[in-house]
């Protein structure tokens, strides 16, 4: 596996791997790395033939009263892991390598950045999408995985990679969970142990939703009332961001719960701010 820190030192390697015949998977993270990240891995490695992962903590996509400093970062453990699961080259920018400070360009998507996660972080996908256009120009992967459990920020990428051709193929990948549920996170680490066992209430809260919407289609406020009472009694160690149910193209609140939808969910618990969602398809029978 090699490493690189400079731009002009990951063109050089994937452009020698593209001349020899390779197609090329990209796998961007901010170090951390889980069973989550893992498997976008595993996916890259299963479509491409010369996987490039990334690991950067991006200080832009962090608001100053955010958790920058406290993110867990285990570099050594993140190499090791991308080793063992095959990673061919891994790009560990400094940030002054990705942020120039006499840098004036951002790039913003609008309307799907101004619902959900972006109500309470109303700069936080600015800074991922300026970050992940500059990684995908690095790079210049075929494909570019990301996971569902960042659904909005999935959504928000998609958008821009048509909306600016950008001639790479963005993948999606499932949701991996814990066994008791809960969305695998970096920030997983930064909960007490009561937090996280009250935690898992997001994962139960989802799949009660999805359950009455399956049975019996009702509107979606009552949807939401009783998800979010779930919440609030079975975690009072967290303070709920948001629940919606939205149309899972457009990010719009739905009133009715005939079409598919998705289910996204926020909660603050001291030390970490956890989302998770679930999507419920429109083809699946009643129950
Ligand atoms: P990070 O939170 O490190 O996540 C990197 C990728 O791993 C994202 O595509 C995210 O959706 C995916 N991921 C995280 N947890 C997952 C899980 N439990 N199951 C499946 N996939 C999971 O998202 C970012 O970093 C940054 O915003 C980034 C895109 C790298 C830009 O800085």
């Amino acid at each position: 596996m090699k490493t690189a820190r400079e731009i002009a030192e990951v063109r050089r390697i994937v452009s020698e791997a593209r001349a020899a015949g390779r197609t090329v998977g990209f796998v961007p993270t901010m170090g951390g790395l889980h069973e989550g990240h893992l498997s976008l891995i595993d996916a890259a490695r299963a479509e491409c033939s010369f996987t490039v992962a990334s690991i950067f903590l991006n200080p832009t996509q962090f608001a100053p009263s955010e958790d920058l400093s406290t993110y867990p970062r285990s570099i050594e453990a993140d190499l090791d892991a991308c080793r063992t699961r095959g990673v061919d080259l891994v790009f560990i920018p400094e940030v002054e390598t990705m942020h120039r400070g006499d840098a004036l360009t951002t790039v913003t998507v609008s309307r799907l950045t101004e619902t959900l996660c972006g109500r309470s972080r109303p700069t936080h996908f600015a800074g991922v999408c300026t970050v992940v256009t500059k990684l995908l120009n690095i790079v210049a992967p075929d494909k570019a995985f990301f996971g569902q459990k960042d659904y909005q920020q999935l959504a928000i990428i998609a958008q821009m990679v048509c909306d600016l051709d950008i001639p790479v193929e963005v993948k999606s990948c499932p949701i991996v969970r814990e066994p008791d549920g809960l969305a695998m996170s970096t920030r997983n680490q930064r909960l007490s142990p009561e937090a996280r066992l009250q935690a898992t209430v997001l994962h139960r809260a989802l799949t009660l939703a999805r359950e009455q919407i399956r049975q019996s289609r009702p509107p979606a406020s009552e949807v939401i009332a009783s998800a979010r009472a779930v919440i609030q009694n079975e975690a009072p160690a967290g303070e709920l961001d948001y629940l919606q149910i939205v149309d899972p193209k457009t990010l719009r609140d739905v009133e009715t719960t005939d079409d598919g939808v998705l289910i996204a969910v926020a909660v603050k618990f001291p030390g970490a701010r956890l989302i998770d969602n679930m999507l419920v398809d429109s083809t699946a029978p009643r129950q």
